[in-house]
C-alpha cells in the first residue's frame, strides 16, 4: 500500500494511534446537522520497550494491545486510519505547473522523491497532494510530497491485518495533529485566522511541537521530554515499581511532599524546555511570536501545567480538547473519562476525522 494522504469518506473508520505508551483507538460518527459524535474509544497501555523512536520494536506486544483495544471497542467497523511518526517520513513542497497532467505530475514527483530518498526507490512509499496555487503565479501549484521507507508503512498495515483490521488510510502524526486542531480552532480569536498556534503534544517520552500559522503547518520538531521522567522520579522517591508509580501519578494518590518536591520541579523543567523549544522555532523561521500554546498529549492532564507554562512564557495556554464541539455517545462513552483522555487522543482524533470530508 502507498501512503495515502488523500482518500476520505471511507464508510466507517477507526483512528488508530500506535504511540509509545499505548494503542489508542477512536471512532467518530455523523450526528447530523454538521455535528460529529464521539462514538467509542479505547486506550490499551504498551510496555515502554514496545516502540523505539516511534518505530515498532516488539510487534507481538503491539499486536496484543491492538487486539485488546479492538475488542474493547465493540464495533463492527474494520477500516482503520493509521499514522507514521513524523520521524519516519520526509516531506517537501515543490512547485508544479497548474496545467500538468496526471502522468506529468507523477514523473516530476518521482524525480523529486528520488532526490529526497537516501535509500533505493523500490523501498520507498510515496504520496503527494496538490495544495493549491502559489501566491505569486496562478499558473503554478504548490504540491506536498511525502516519502517513507516502505517497511515502515508495511509493518503497520501488517499489524492491522493481524488483528482483523484493514488499513485504508496511512497518515502522518503531524498531519493528524493539524486535522484535529481544525476542530478546535473555532475557540481561538478569528477562528485561528492569522494566528500562530504552537501545539505542544507532551507524551510519554517525546514532546512533539507543531506550529500552525494561519491554518498551515509551518514547523515541527520532536524533543526528548515526557511523562516517563516524572513516573521515574516518583518511583525513585517513593520506592514504587514503575507501574505503581504510573498509577499513583494518574490518580493523584501520593504523599503530601509529592507536589512541592517532585511535581513542581517537573512542571518547572517542562516549562523551561517548552520555552527553549519556542526559541528554536523562532530561530528556524521568520515568525517571532506565538499567540497561543495548545497543550496536548497525556501530560496535558497534569493539574497546573497550563498555569506554569502560561506564567513562564507569558503566552495564552489552553488544554487541547478536540471534542469540544462534538456530541458524545451516551451508550459507549463516559463524558468524565473522555474529558480526562481528550488531550491524549489528539492524534487518534485527527485520524478518525479522515472519514469526513471537512473541506
Ligand atoms: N492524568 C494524568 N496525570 C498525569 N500524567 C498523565 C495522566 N494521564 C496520562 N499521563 C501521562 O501522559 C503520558 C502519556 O501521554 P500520551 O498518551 O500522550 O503518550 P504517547 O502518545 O503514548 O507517547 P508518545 O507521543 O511519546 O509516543 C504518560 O507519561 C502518562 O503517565
Ligand atoms: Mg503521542
Amino acid at each position: 500500500m502507498q501512503l495515502d494522504l488523500l482518500s476520505r469518506a471511507a464508510k466507517s473508520l477507526i483512528g488508530v494511534d500506535i504511540s509509545s505508551s499505548a494503542v489508542k483507538m477512536l471512532e467518530l460518527a455523523d450526528s447530523g446537522k454538521g455535528m460529529l459524535r464521539v462514538e467509542r474509544y479505547a486506550i490499551k497501555p504498551l510496555p515502554k520497550d514496545a516502540l523505539t523512536d516511534g518505530n515498532i520494536a516488539k510487534s507481538d506486544v503491539v499486536e496484543a494491545a491492538m487486539s485488546e483495544a479492538f475488542k474493547a471497542m465493540k464495533t463492527r467497523t474494520r477500516n482503520v486510519a493509521l499514522a507514521l511518526p513524523a520521524s519516519a517520513v520526509i516531506t517537501k513542497k515543490i512547485i508544479v505547473p497548474a496545467q500538468a497532467s496526471e502522468s506529468e505530475l507523477e514523473t516530476q514527483v518521482t524525480a523529486e522523491a528520488n532526490q529526497m530518498a537516501s535509500f533505493p526507490m523500490d523501498e520507498v512509499s510515496l504520496d503527494y497532494q496538490i495544495l493549491g496555487p502559489t501566491t505569486r503565479n496562478p499558473e503554478e501549484n504548490e504540491a506536498l510530497i511525502v516519502i517513507s521507507r516502505r517497511e515502515r508503512v508495511e509493518e503497520r498495515v501488517a499489524l492491522a491485518e493481524a488483528v482483523g483490521l484493514k488499513a485504508v488510510v496511512m497518515d502522518v502524526d503531524t498531519f493528524a495533529t493539524l486535522t484535529a486542531y481544525e476542530q478546535m480552532a473555532f475557540q481561538l480569536p478569528e477562528q485561528g485566522k492569522g494566528q500562530t498556534v504552537a501545539i505542544v503534544d507532551i507524551g510519554a517520552n517525546t514532546t512533539h511541537v507543531s506550529v500552525i500559522h494561519n491554518h498551515e503547518l509551518v514547523y515541527q520538531r520532536e524533543h526528548v521530554l515526557g511523562g516517563n521522567a516524572l513516573t521515574h522520579e516518583i518511583s525513585r522517591r517513593f520506592d514504587l515499581a514503575t507501574e505503581e508509580a504510573e498509577d499513583a501519578k494518574r490518580k493523584g494518590l501520593l504523599p503530601d511532599s509529592y507536589e512541592s518536591e517532585v511535581l513542581q520541579p517537573f512542571l518547572d523543567s517542562v516549562a523551561l524546555e517548552i520555552g527553549r523549544a519556542m526559541q528554536l522555532f523562532f530561530s528556524a523561521t521568520s515568525l517571532q511570536s506565538v499567540d497561543h500554546i495548545l497543550l496536548a498529549g497525556g501530560c496535558a492532564a497534569i493539574p497546573g501545567l497550563d498555569d506554569v507554562i502560561h506564567g513562564k512564557l507569558q503566552t495564552s495556554t489552553l488544554i487541547a480538547n478536540p471534542f469540544a464541539k462534538m456530541a458524545v455517545s451516551s451508550d459507549h462513552v463516559t463524558p468524565r473519562n473522555l474529558a480526562a483522555d481528550a488531550p491524549a487522543l489528539f492524534v487518534a482524533c485527527g485520524l478518525a476525522l479522515r472519514k469526513f470530508d471537512l473541506s
